[in-house]
């Protein structure tokens, strides 16, 4: 290799110049711009490198050299300074649009459940009841005969007990409970001898040719109230204002004589068809009025069941389907419907 000179190495700081611009126009990450500071402004970078020759030059010429080095590391500093800056600008432009959102998209709709319509029901007899002083009771679905009939006047062979066909196990005096009636004695000999005011909810289940209003399994919310001096107006004043609120105010009621052998005397209640205003029509059948519910005033033997002396105390007792209850008040018109879960009923009610 000849003698260096000062024309080689400005050469070469201007090739250095063009190479480094060139690559640095190539670097398009943060990272590739601090490969690209290394390789050629680094501490083993090109320019070093050019430097190093610097000393065999002689004295006079070097501060030229120097200059055009110090110019050419300079502009090249700036010049990746400006790269960097242009690439963090466009990388958080990046994010920015990947995280933007466009609203003038149609939104995703998205679909809620709701409440069965049996549990809405049950709902808005308990928030009534509850309103009025009643509590909610528990009683057991798998009953026994003794509860279910005896205890509630009906001994065995008792004429009254076809009123409900009754699912039998294998296991003799145990059934599935006909009614919630069966839960008035648990409750009585839980809390005799003080007054009760309970509700007591659940399903019943009847051994039915099922059709349109006949269900093997459904709902019943029962009522009962023990204590002193309690009445025949008390269960009217109860039960009306209970109508007037589950179906709307200014309801027509009317109490008709019934049977029950737990009551006496008993009744069945009957408010204005809700859907006709009481004209008639195929939900009626052309009555105007709808039975919502058997109820009347708790049979000595029954009481006395319970627990309580029949001379000092009186109660009454009603019983009510709530799926019944719900046909009316929604206009459904096959108690099929309730449990065949039919999304076409399940979301229209
Ligand atoms: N348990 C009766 C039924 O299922 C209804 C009822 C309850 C009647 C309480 C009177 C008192 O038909």
């Amino acid at each position: 290799m000849g003698k260096i000179v000062q024309q080689d190495i400005l050469e070469q700081l201007e090739q250095l110049r063009q190479d480094a611009g060139a690559a640095l126009a190539q670097a398009n990450t943060t990272e590739a711009t601090r490969e690209w500071y290394a390789e050629y402004l680094g501490r083993k970078g090109r320019l070093t490198g050019i430097l190093r020759n610097l000393g065999s030059l002689p004295v006079e010429e070097r501060p030229l050299v120097g200059k055009v080095a110090n110019e050419v590391k300079v502009a090249l500093e700036n010049a990746v300074q400006e790269r960097q800056n242009a690439i963090a600008q466009a990388e958080m432009e990046a994010v920015r649009r990947a995280e933007s959102v466009d609203v003038t998209l149609p939104g995703r709709t998205q679909t809620l459940g709701k409440l069965h319509i049996t549990t809405r029901t049950l709902r808005d007899i308990y928030a009534i009841f509850t309103a009025m002083g009643f509590q909610i009771y528990d009683s057991p679905d798998v009953e026994t005969d003794e509860y279910n009939f005896q205890l509630l006047n009906m001994p065995p062979g008792h004429p009254a007990r076809d009123m409900w066909d009754t699912f039998y196990t294998t296991t003799p005096g145990l059934i599935l409970r006909t009614h919630t009636s069966s839960g008035q004695i648990h409750a009585m000999r839980e809390y005799a001898p003080d007054p009760i005011r309970v509700i007591l909810p659940g399903k019943v289940y009847r051994y039915e040719a099922v059709d349109a209003s006949h269900e093997s399994m459904f709902y019943q919310v029962e009522g009962l109230a023990v204590g002193k001096h309690i009445t025949f107006c008390d269960l009217k004043g109860v039960l009306i204002n209970f109508a007037n609120q589950m179906y709307g105010e200014g309801r027509q009621a009317r109490f008709r004589k019934s049977y029950f052998p737990f009551t006496e005397p008993s009744v069945e209640m009957d408010i204005d068809c809700v859907l006709c205003n009481g004209k008639g029509c195929p939900v009626c059948k052309y009555t105007g009025w709808l039975e919502i519910l058997g109820a009347g005033m708790v049979h000595p033997v029954v009481l006395e069941n319970g627990g309580y002396d029949p001379s000092r105390f009186s109660g009454f007792a009603f019983g009510m389907g709530s799926e019944r209850m719900a046909l009316q008040k929604y206009g459904i018109d096959d108690i099929r419907y309730f449990y065949a879960n039919d999304m076409r009923l399940l979301e229209r009610v």
